[in-house]
């Protein structure tokens, strides 16, 4: 019997313009439910837009629109990028559908009657761009404590959801299945979140402030509050709430949002879910945040990626590929196109596509363009089979943990050992001799059914270019078909297949055309007003600078810049990567005493850790090494 796999991305609000943020979610999910796929699961991948609440109404309201009207056409850019992104989602969901609504009125019918829903007054805090209530304690300074802005003091009558009950048990939920919130790190953040006592949440608004909203059944002075509509999408796409029960997608087995929205799922929804009598999702997922050039995103800052062009320039999977090499999936990262151009030229044209490339041009060179029959079994062979076989279980098992970028890596070691395979091998002297020639058909099987193996695991992250890769290597069955169960044995490849015209991958980006994007791109961008680019004196205070004296010092090899030193910091000796080799002979460093940053999170650099960082002024190229004109005591801290 085959497997579910239900996988579900947020609903993104469909006002705002779609942007990297969103395009990475749902390309990590697309990659989720393609891998599933192809391990043989019959998958459900949800996607779609959030359309109820203030700043819709606001939006059609200025464009003298109904809000309906104006949503029609807004979701429409969503749904228009997922296409272009070659997202293969099985279904859409809207919250102004018929379904949609029909179950949010099921369930907030059910939860009154069953007196989890009761109606109170309520004194509060109010954020309008924010559409959340907020209570004395939460404000920062007297303003939203998500936004910054101003807040409004409201007293009014409203339904609340008896959310405070479920505290406990879920603290328990968490407590016992630690793979109920990931990352780890977020799930603490919950459990700490989860420390103050939890307060039933209001899911009402009334119609006189926001008609724009599902009415309450059992009061029509009253819409439901965005999130209480919004996160019932996740199940109104299958239908009633015994249509969920036997479909077999519930519960989910990943709920991928942004660490943003993390409360919101893992409290709202999970205690929402429990009262209505359904397990909570097997997995909630928190990613983390995408800056630009070290900057927040925003409209503002007229820095925000918009996926449609960044496709149109580099091409649809240079971008899925990007977003999930980059950055560790759970954690922030930062996006520039010096970072995208270089993985484009280095990893994908340099490394894979060119494997690709050189192995079908040999293949037409030596065997008229047919896959050989192997032979011989070498050493060599034995190695390559063997990486295969290591990368494909290990990948395997990376997807448990959605750990896409070392994924990644991880498949890029078989790019790797199956180029050197050629240039170990050497097809080019092997074709010299009768005896070579018997030997290099081995060669140019194995490196061609590495290739096809790449292509299988790399499809989720590439489909297009995997099914070129294919193509090129004259293999007809579709990768979906051919599955992961393909994998399972080396060889499966058939010989005597013609293979086709070698085509490109990922064209490079050569240095001057990469330069003049980059400045027309990357060029730092007007800044707002009121960034000044100062900072506080606490900001400064994190830096934590000390005084530190060098015990040892020599050159990094096969490096021109780097000198590793041993630093006596008083508590402890750090080791320490410097890029000072071109300016100081390491004999000439011991003894010295320097100023290091202490509490600069350890990093590696070509292998080695660096557990800080020396302070060095660059004069015209040659470096000098900031001190003291006395001798301090070690560890001492500066400021
Ligand atoms: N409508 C709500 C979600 C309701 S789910 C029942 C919402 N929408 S959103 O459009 O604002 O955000 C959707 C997703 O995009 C969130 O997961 C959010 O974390 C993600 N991102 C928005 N900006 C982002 C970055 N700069 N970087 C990475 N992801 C970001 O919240």
């Amino acid at each position: 019997k085959m497997k579910n796999f239900y996988i579900t991305t947020p609903i993104y609000y469909v006002n705002d313009i779609p942007h990297i943020g969103h395009a990475y979610t749902t390309i990590a999910a697309d990659v989720a439910a393609r891998f599933k796929r192809l391990e043989g699961y019959k998958v459900f991948f949800l996607t779609g837009t959030d359309e109820h609440g203030q700043k819709v109404q606001q939006a059609a309201k200025d464009l003298n629109v109904t809000p309906q009207q104006h949503v029609d056409k807004l979701h429409q850019r969503f749904k228009e990028l997922w296409v272009k992104l070659n997202i293969s989602n099985s279904d859409f969901i809207r919250t102004t559908e018929e379904r949609h609504k029909r179950l949010v009125c099921d369930i907030l019918q059910t939860l009154h009657e069953k007196d989890e829903i009761y109606r109170d007054s309520y004194e509060g805090w109010y954020c309008t761009p924010c559409e959340r209530f907020w209570t004395e304690k939460d404000l920062q300074e007297g303003n939203c404590p998500d936004c910054q802005r101003k807040v409004e003091k409201i007293k009014e009558y409203n339904y609340f959801f008896r959310m405070g009950k479920y505290q406990d048990w879920l603290i328990e939920k968490i407590k016992s299945d630690p793979h109920f919130i990931l990352p780890a790190s977020r799930r603490n953040e919950v459990l700490g979140f989860l420390e103050k006592p939890l307060e039933d949440l209001c899911i009402s608004r009334p119609k006189s402030r926001l008609p724009w909203g599902i009415p309450l059944p059992f009061d029509e002075e009253y819409v439901t509050y965005v999130w209480f509509d919004a996160l019932i999408n996740y199940i109104s796409v299958h239908g009633s709430l015994d249509d969920i029960r036997a479909s077999g997608y519930w519960p989910s087995d990943h709920n991928m949002v942004g660490k943003d929205i993390l409360t919101t799922h893992a409290v709202y929804w999970s205690t929402m879910l429990k009262a209505i009598g359904l397990e909570p999702p097997k997995n909630i997922f928190a990613h983390g945040w995408w800056t630009v050039n070290g900057q927040k995103m925003s409209k503002s800052l007229h820095n925000v990626v918009e996926p449609n062009q960044l496709a149109d320039q580099f091409g649809v999977d240079v971008i899925r590929y990007f977003l999930l090499r980059e950055v560790p999936f759970g954690l922030d990262g930062d996006f520039s196109h010096k970072a995208l151009i270089g993985r484009l030229n280095s990893d994908l044209a340099n490394n894979l596509g060119n494997l690709l490339n050189r192995s079908v041009n040999m293949m037409k060179k030596y065997f008229n363009g047919t896959i050989p029959e192997p032979a011989t079994t070498g050493e060599e062979d034995i190695a390559l089979k063997k990486k295969a076989q290591e990368v494909i279980d290990e990948v395997r098992k990376l997807y448990d943990e959605l750990a896409f970028n070392k994924i990644l890596q991880k498949i890029w070691e078989l790019v790797d050992t199956t180029n050197q395979y050629i240039d170990k091998t050497g097809p080019w002297n092997l074709a010299k001799t009768d005896e070579g020639k018997e030997r290099l058909k081995t060669v140019m099987y194995n490196a061609a059914e590495s290739l096809r193996i790449l292509g299988v695991l790399l499809f989720p992250f590439m489909p297009k270019s995997c099914e070129s890769l294919m193509q090129q290597l004259g293999v007809e069955k579709k990768i979906e078909e051919q599955g992961m169960a393909s994998l399972d044995n080396w060889g499966g490849l058939t010989s005597g297949t013609q293979t086709q015209k070698a085509k490109q991958l990922f064209p490079r980006i050569e240095d001057k055309q990469a330069a003049k994007i980059l400045e027309e791109l990357d060029a730092p961008k007007e800044t707002a007003k009121d960034d000044t680019g100062q900072i506080t004196i606490d900001e400064f205070m994190k830096v934590d600078l000390r005084t530190g004296k060098i015990l040892e010092a020599e050159k990094v090899k096969k490096s021109r810049k780097l000198v590793k030193l041993k630093v006596d910091i008083g508590t402890e000796t750090r080791q320490i990567l410097a890029g000072i080799a071109e300016s100081f002979e390491p004999e000439d460093l011991i003894g010295r005493t320097v100023i290091i940053v202490a509490n600069l999170k350890p990093a590696k650099l070509m292998g080695i850790e660096s557990q800080g960082m020396v302070l060095a002024a660059n004069n015209d190229g040659s470096l000098l090494i900031a001190g003291f004109d006395q001798e301090p005591g070690l560890g001492i801290q500066v400021r």
